[in-house]
């Protein structure tokens, strides 16, 4: 094996043909149920202006402030990898007038996102999520299909050991009337609090609740929380969110101390955490920001989503269903010797022409070492193609799984019109 001196970058790595069908099956799914629930797919581009994240994640955020690929292209201008996707599709609304008069925008994306976190387990720079948003409504209703499509996708894709953690953080209006009880909470004992949180005190003091060390979370003990300054319109928004979860028998957990990294959201906020996973325990993450578009230049228009990390979820998929998920059915064709090449040639085309997956041996390997390549192929079956066997015009069949064999006509996959045909033919498991 030679091995180059050029290396994925830092905090990227490759997905790799073995590691594709388990994320294939999380597109899939998560195509099939926000399909279901009517959102359309949206794919913008993975760099935008960074004017764009500055004032719709918020300056003083870590993503921002830290975490950005920023760079200046040929026409210098100030461009950046996007670091996450609803400020793109908040953009694309608004550039393509997709909310039209008055309607309901509801969309779903997957793509690789950039941040320049410090990489470990879970958390790297280029990562994967997968989202959805639904621009136009305040309607609790809304939140409440957001987070009900965020957990059925998990559990659908097996996940287990699942938490959701549910809070409100308000408005601006709310979060100001807190501000005033939480600096107050917090200010004698400002100096014992760590650098981050001494920085936060000053730009955004909520986001204090956001920190792991423990001095600091026992210094926040008894802090006010938001909750208990919502005006009664957002209370009631938040008590109906919760009521329809419960009526969708979602699980859920209120934590009046969730608060999100980035500045937009507004009301209902949620993370999902897996018990599998280690520090990086947060699978997804999503809430209302209802001030987003107006920020970004368009008319007031309330909105929700969330997004989910793929990689995440994958390292959280029990084995036996992502390995289940890597079987396919599929047909590898072994020969014995060059006489036979053209006849595999024609049935692995006739068999790909009928939609089922085919593949043969291009390397003049031995039959051995067509049969071991067979093994690894992950299909279903293989179609030996041997003397004595086409000598009475059959093939033999094998089942890759448990072994067994058996003869079949090769005029009658010949006569086969469809993939259910084939399929009976070979008895498929796969
Ligand atoms: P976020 O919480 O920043 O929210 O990211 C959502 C999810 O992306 C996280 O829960 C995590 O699973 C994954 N993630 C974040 N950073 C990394 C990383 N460095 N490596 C691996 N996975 C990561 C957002 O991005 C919002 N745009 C979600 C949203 C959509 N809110 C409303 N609409």
């Amino acid at each position: 094996m030679s091995e180059s001196k050029f290396k994925a970058i830092y905090g990227t790595r490759d997905i790799l043909p073995d590691d594709a069908p388990v994320w294939r099956k999380v597109i899939s799914t998560v195509d099939l149920l926000a399909s279901n629930a009517n959102y359309g797919f949206i794919h913008p581009p993975v760099f935008e202006m960074t004017e764009l994240f500055a004032r719709g994640i918020g300056e003083t955020s870590d993503i921002v402030s830290k975490e950005m690929y920023t760079f200046r292209d040929q026409g210098d201008r100030s461009l950046t990898l996007r670091p996450e996707g609803t400020a793109s599709v908040v953009r694309a609304y608004l550039e393509h007038s997709l909310g039209g008069k008055e309607g309901l925008v509801k969309v779903w994306y997957a793509g690789p996102m950039f941040r320049q976190e410090r990489p470990q387990a879970g958390r790297l720079r280029q990562f994967y999520q997968f989202g959805v948003e639904a621009i136009g409504s305040i309607d609790p209703a809304l939140d409440a299909e957001v987070i009900d499509l965020n957990y059925r996708i998990m559990t659908e894709l097996g996940l287990g050991d699942l938490k959701i953690y549910m809070n409100s953080i308000g408005m601006p209006e709310d979060r100001q009337a807190h501000r005033r009880a939480f600096v107050e909470f917090v200010s004698p004992n400002l100096a014992k609090f760590c650098a981050d949180c001494q920085k936060r005190f000053a730009t955004n003091p909520l986001r204090m609740f956001d920190c792991k060390e423990p001095t600091c979370r026992r210094l926040l003990e008894g802090a006010p929380v938001v909750l208990e300054y919502l005006s009664s319109e957002n209370k009631d928004h938040f008590d109906r969110v919760l009521g329809y979860l419960e009526s969708l028998a979602v699980p859920f957990e209120v934590d009046a101390r969730l608060v999100r990294g980035l500045d937009y959201y507004t009301r209902t906020a949620w993370e999902i955490k897996s018990a599998k996973l280690g520090a990086q325990d947060s699978l997804s993450g999503g809430g209302r920001y209802d001030r987003l578009v107006e920020q970004l230049g368009g008319p007031p228009t309330p909105a929700i989503g969330f997004a989910a990390g793929m990689e995440r979820i994958i390292m959280a998929i029990p084995e036996k269903i992502s390995n289940n998920v890597s079987k396919r059915p599929g047909i590898f064709i072994v020969t014995a010797g060059e006489k036979y090449k053209l006849e595999a040639v024609k049935l692995a085309a006739r068999i790909r022409k009928l939609g089922l997956a085919a593949d043969i041996d291009y390397l003049g390997k031995s039959l051995k070492g067509q049969m071991k390549q067979a093994d690894k192929s992950r299909f279903a079956h293989a179609v030996i193609l041997a003397d004595e066997e086409m000598g009475r015009g059959k093939i033999v069949v094998r089942n890759l799984a448990n072994s067994e064999q058996s003869e079949v006509e090769l005029d009658r996959i010949h006569a086969v019109q469809n993939a259910d045909e084939l399929g009976e033919v070979f008895g498929r498991e796969g």
